[in-house]
């Protein structure tokens, strides 16, 4: 009985989150130079401190251990090294800021806008506080928002068309398509079904993940709002 609740509440927060992400405008409004400086700038925050902090968070309490080896094998995938491309994740996300024009002094002293510091707080005291299931899917929900919305501005197309790339200088985006897939969506979170087995537990998780998409609204509007002043800039 309890997987059948479990197994629904995955389909419930899909469905919710794609209808999130529909409405987000970083995501699904053209894509302009200074959106897309600061979604990189943004992003590289969110990256390090996802993987080096929260993750980890949660990952502390999980008494699955394919999820967490599965999970710490992505943090080092983003941070030391990915043995397919010989590189860890953080040195393409450099590479795909200095091809959009940033430089290394500024991708080395951003800091959060106050909307993207409120989004990480949240997510960070979700991943301390709650359900480990709360914790794994308030990290993972964006992943799978973006391989399963159709088309929006975390596809290579966009970049290229905005920044006027090659196939090449937006292959951080295209090797992302896939890779996020292996992160997040009904498949990766199946576990979750043989974990959530009371109605406490599946309140919690439903609400926290609610939570953890608004404040995804807010990272991304932080953002929206960062590069719609870059853009004014001379
Ligand atoms: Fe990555």
């Amino acid at each position: 009985m309890s997987g059948v609740g479990a197994r629904s509440i995955i389909d419930e927060i899909c469905d919710y989150a794609l209808h999130v992400g529909r409405e987000i405008p970083w995501l699904v409004e053209p894509l302009t130079p200074g959106r897309g400086k600061a979604y990189l700038l943004q992003h590289i925050l969110r990256n390090r401190l996802l993987s080096a902090v929260i993750r980890p968070a949660w990952v502390s309490r999980c008494p699955d251990l394919d999820v967490v080896r599965k999970t710490i094998g992505q943090m080092r995938e983003e941070l030391v090294y990915d043995d397919v491309i010989a590189q860890p994740h953080t040195a393409l996300l450099r590479q795909m800021g200095r091809n959009v024009g940033l430089t290394d002094a500024e991708m080395d002293t951003v800091s959060p806008v106050p909307l993207v510091e409120v989004a990480f707080n949240v997510w960070e005291n979700i991943a301390r506080t709650r359900h480990w299931i709360a914790g794994w899917l308030a990290t993972s929900v964006d992943e799978f928002i973006i391989t399963n919305l159709p088309k929006h501005n975390f596809q290579a197309e966009a970049w290229k068309r905005t920044f006027g790339l090659n196939d090449e200088q937006v292959f951080f985006f295209t090797y992302h398509s896939r890779a996020d897939d292996e992160h997040a969506g009904r498949r990766v979170w199946e576990p979750i079904a043989r974990h959530l087995t009371d109605e406490k537990d599946r309140r919690e998780v439903l609400a926290c993940t609610k939570l953890a998409l608004t404040a995804l609204q807010l990272f991304y509007q932080g953002i929206c709002e960062l590069g719609d002043r870059l853009d004014r800039q001379p």
